[in-house]
């Protein structure tokens, strides 16, 4: 296909100052509304435990949800990239099972890269994968599976310090044949450094203005979710209240004879 999303295309879109979108994508029909939509890279996040299963956080989900969630997702997309979210503890133990775990993504489901939140050997691992013929996409800053280290969903790379270090793992994913690496929850400030000190995209979310590309959670932009949404989401719709609303009106309806009425049964 002539517009398909690939690697090269990206790395093409860094050097021109286009920028990239991304957003995560969690099934069929999602998939082929953001691929409509032109949408660059549909990303099957580990976020899927908390929008879409109801878990409390990201830890627990499991290869097999993600495999189950990202095979839906690259059945539903004709051009854009697919990047499948490797859960917690799929890349944590031998470099064996970090590839065997994210090849299951490419095999099994149909993506064409993986995600890895970074870890202290995140970098020796994506060369491992990249070795394999696993393309990978880094991701530092606020990584949700450290949730209990960092005390909460908390802004990294305050310090000049932390900023730093970022920057080096940044570098270091770049040195290890990373294609794109997503900066999380990081002042706007330290985001526009490390994209004007690295040759690989950024894709930022709460991260400010200056990164390669931007992602947010699907769900988060339609308003799907209660209550407030955190600072760095814009909310373009308010779906929940819309579903609330249509769904308030059925329920009526068939409670008052409203419907069916004729137009909707057979003769
Ligand atoms: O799991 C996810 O949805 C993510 C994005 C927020 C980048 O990692």
């Amino acid at each position: 296909m002539k517009d398909k999303t690939t690697i090269p295309k990206l790395q093409k879109k860094k050097q021109l100052g286009e920028k990239i979108t991304m957003l995560t994508a969690y099934d069929y029909p999602t998939a082929q509304v953001l691929d409509q939509a032109g949408i660059d890279i549909l990303l099957v996040g580990d976020s899927l435990g908390m929008v879409i299963l109801g878990y409390e956080n990201t830890l627990p989900v499991t290869m097999d949800e993600m495999i189950h969630h990202t095979k839906a997702v690259c059945l539903g997309r004709q051009r854009a990239l697919v990047v499948g979210d490797m859960p917690f503890l799929s890349f944590h133990l031998s470099v064996t099972e970090t590839v065997r775990n994210a090849g299951r993504f490419i095999k099994e489901a149909g993506a064409e890269a993986v995600k890895l939140e970074w870890i202290a050997d995140a970098a020796e691992k994506t060369k491992a994968l990249v070795d394999a013929g696993i393309s990978v996409m880094g991701h530092i800053g606020l990584t949700p599976q450290m949730i209990h280290q960092m005390g909460g969903f908390n802004v990294q790379g305050r310090s000049a310090d932390e900023a730093q270090r970022l920057l080096e793992e940044a570098r270091r994913l770049e040195e290890a044949g990373a294609f794109s690496i997503v900066l999380e929850g990081v002042p706007a400030e330290v985001a526009r450094e490390i994209t004007q000190n690295i040759g690989i995209p950024t894709i930022g979310i709460g991260a400010g203005p200056d990164c390669d590309g931007q992602v947010l959670v699907t769900h988060d932009l339609l308003g799907l979710n209660p209550g407030k949404p955190p600072k760095f989401v814009k909310e373009y719709a308010h779906l929940r209240q819309q579903i609330t609303d249509a769904i308030d009106h059925f329920k009526h309806d068939v409670e008052d004879g409203g419907f069916p009425s004729e137009e909707y049964w057979y003769k």
